[in-house]
């Protein structure tokens, strides 16, 4: 006795053409934010609400490359740009290295571009540049940072953006959730951008997939894309007033359980 499934021919279901999403980035953009329902929301929650971001941008630079400084296997990429070289070496840069400051700065501008226009395919391609520059692609001296790395350092950069805005004394909730949802799908999106560079997914197709040139850093092309612009962000137009509720309680940092090197990881103002 079999089971009787009955189709329903009017649901449509949408055609997604495989090798385009190797061969064409806007075609795999496109699908990853049908999928995320990456949408005019987000868009709208980071126009508005960048400026909360901004704010976070130097903190967060300090607490990534304190945690990239803190095991020899992520600290040595920095010297040796790569991290299956596993050779000692009798000195790390620290957080106050100038190649460290130099990274820092990058690491700003890059946080500063994912707080731009995300409707523009610049913007995508950016992220792919960063994405295939750390698996050796698009640098004339090749980088080559293992996936595990990146993932985790995407997953640690997502939380600490999480607990900062959840921790803001003054945005409201739906705002925190909009903006904390719009960076989610972003991240998300780089994420596979930089693991497509490893997983072999696709590579029947490697003759057609885009070439990436090799730039200098912060361009694309012969467009500057980082750098630009960056300030910090503003509580002005804040949802909720300082005074009063407990809400407006000026919040402790958010990072206070880090241990403190004198380098500034201190969030909203008091
Ligand atoms: C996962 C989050 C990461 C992001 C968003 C990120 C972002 C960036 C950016 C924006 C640049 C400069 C790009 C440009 O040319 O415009 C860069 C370069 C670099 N990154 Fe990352 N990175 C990440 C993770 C890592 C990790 C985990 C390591 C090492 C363990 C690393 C090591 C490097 C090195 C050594 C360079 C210098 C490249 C050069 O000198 O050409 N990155 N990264």
């Amino acid at each position: 006795m079999g089971v009787n499934i009955k189709l329903d021919s009017s649901r449509h279901v949408k055609h997604v053409d495989r090798k385009q999403l190797y061969v064409d980035l806007e075609a795999r953009i496109n699908y990853l934010h049908g999928f995320l329902d990456f949408n005019s929301s987000d868009v709208e929650a980071l126009a508005s609400g960048s400026k909360y971001i901004k704010a976070l941008i130097p903190a967060v630079v300090n607490i990534v490359y304190k945690k990239l400084l803190e095991s020899d296997i992520t600290a040595r990429a920095f010297h040796t740009r790569n991290t299956t070289d596993e050779t000692p070496l009798d000195e790390y840069f620290h957080e106050e290295s100038p190649q460290i400051q130099r990274r820092k700065m990058f690491l700003r501008w890059y946080l500063v571009k994912i707080c731009s226009d995300p409707t523009q395919m610049d913007f995508w391609r950016y992220l792919d540049k960063v994405g295939m520059m750390h698996c050796g692609r698009g640098r004339m001296n090749a980088l080559n940072i293992e996936y595990m790395h990146l993932g985790a350092c995407l997953g640690f950069i997502q939380d600490i953006f999480t607990e900062a805005l959840m921790s803001h004394p003054r945005l409201s909730l739906q705002r925190k959730v909009s903006l904390i949802r719009a960076i989610g799908k972003i991240i998300w999106i780089q994420n596979d951008l930089f693991a497509k560079g490893f997983v072999r997914d696709g590579e029947e197709f490697a003759d057609e997939m885009p070439d990436i040139t090799a730039e200098k850093e912060g361009y694309l092309g012969d467009k500057r894309i980082l750098g630009e612009s960056s300030q910090s962000g503003n509580s002005s137009e804040d949802d909720h007033s300082s005074s009063g509720s407990a809400q407006s309680k000026p919040s402790g940092c958010p990072f206070s359980g880090i241990p403190q090197t004198g380098v500034e990881t201190k969030i909203w103002a008091d």
